[in-house]
């Protein structure tokens, strides 16, 4: 359901939102790949780890998160006592749809002597299948804790899972996702654009495919993006993940030069997350003011699909291990 904005002239969004925030006790959550504006009121913005870990540990009343719905569920997992609202609930996630619980179920049966290991871009109750969610910055840690031996799905994104089995020699059973946004880049435009730019080195997210990531000098979260984007050598970065991470960069290194990576057409507009881009300023004031579109998860599954989160954030700030899986 979108919420349609109502007829909000005269009336101060910006304004409305800071009062708002205060009087509901909120605390605003923002993806890097926000609108500038989103980013710039947020408490918070990261990538989606640390959005994680902030929405386990905060003690505000009202959790607003912008982001997509899988980010808001999983705030709401890990902070049932908190209500979470998400200014649009129709903004999903190619690689969620691409998974649907009861193929994934059929495919976990299919092969029970594996884990499941499982990108936090997913439902609620593909989390509640799996053993342990992982997320761009987390899952290299999290996979060296894995046994050699043990087997291993991978899902539903198929470009990070091959760039890990890769990189580790890891044979991994992938879930054939993608994301529409990293999977839009073009190898051709890639190259024209470092020929024009020879020094520049190239930074993508592990969510795009070998044809681009094989010609990257650092592959990492859009956390780790934005890391290497202050410590890099030279004045120039070639970014191949949802442009509108640079953002932070300008404002973190206002004097080094981001240039967006190109889809097909030469134009890196087709990156522009479609579901990310449904959230606006008039929408998440809405959200604030209505307390509403709310995320509701039903306790059961909750508990379920906490379970495989808990690993993730166990295994992620050290080194457990697995653990019990008989557990799940
Ligand atoms: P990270 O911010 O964890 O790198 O994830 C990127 C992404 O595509 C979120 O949907
Ligand atoms: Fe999903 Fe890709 Fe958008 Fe991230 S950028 S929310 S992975 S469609």
């Amino acid at each position: 359901m979108t919420v349609m904005p109502a007829d909000l002239s005269g009336i101060d969004v910006r304004a409305e939102i800071e009062r708002l925030r205060k009087e509901r006790n909120a605390v605003i959550l923002a993806h890097y790949y926000q609108k500038p504006e989103l980013q710039d009121l947020a408490d918070f913005v990261g990538d989606s780890l640390e959005l994680s870990r902030k929405a386990a540990e905060t003690d505000a009343d009202v959790i607003a998160f912008c982001g997509v719905k899988f980010m808001a569920d999983t705030a709401k997992i890990l902070s049932p006592n908190k209500i979470v609202v998400l200014p649009d609930l129709d903004a999903g996630c190619s690689l969620e749809d691409s998974c649907p619980p009861e193929k994934f179920k059929a495919f976990r049966e299919a092969h029970p002597d594996h884990i499941a290991l499982t990108y936090i871009n997913c439902s609620t109750e593909v989390k509640a299948l799996s053993d342990v969610i992982v997320t761009s910055s987390s899952a290299e840690t999290i996979l060296q804790q894995i046994p050699r031996d043990q087997k291993i799905i991978f899902g539903p994104d198929r470009h990070l899972g091959g760039y890990l089995s890769r990189k580790f020699d890891r044979e991994m059973l992938l879930w054939p996702g993608v994301c529409i946004v990293h999977e839009a880049f073009s190898e051709t435009e890639l190259l024209k654009l470092k020929a024009q730019h020879p020094g520049a080195p190239i930074a993508a997210h592990p969510e795009c495919p070998p044809t681009i990531v094989d010609h990257a000098d650092y592959v990492g979260s859009t956390s780790g993006i934005l890391q290497y984007a202050k410590t890099m050598p030279g004045d120039t970065l070639i970014v191949a993940t949802e442009p509108h991470i640079i953002h932070q960069m300008q404002l973190a290194i206002p004097n080094k030069i981001f240039i967006g990576a190109p889809g097909a057409d030469g134009n890196c507009n087709c990156n522009i997350c479609p579901y990310m881009a449904l959230n606006t300023m008039e929408k998440l004031y809405l959200a604030l003011r209505d307390l509403e579109p709310r995320v509701e998860i039903e306790e059961g599954l909750r508990l379920a699909a906490k379970k495989s989160l808990d690993r993730m954030l166990d295994m992620a700030s050290g080194t457990i291990g697995l653990g019990d899986l008989g557990a799940r």
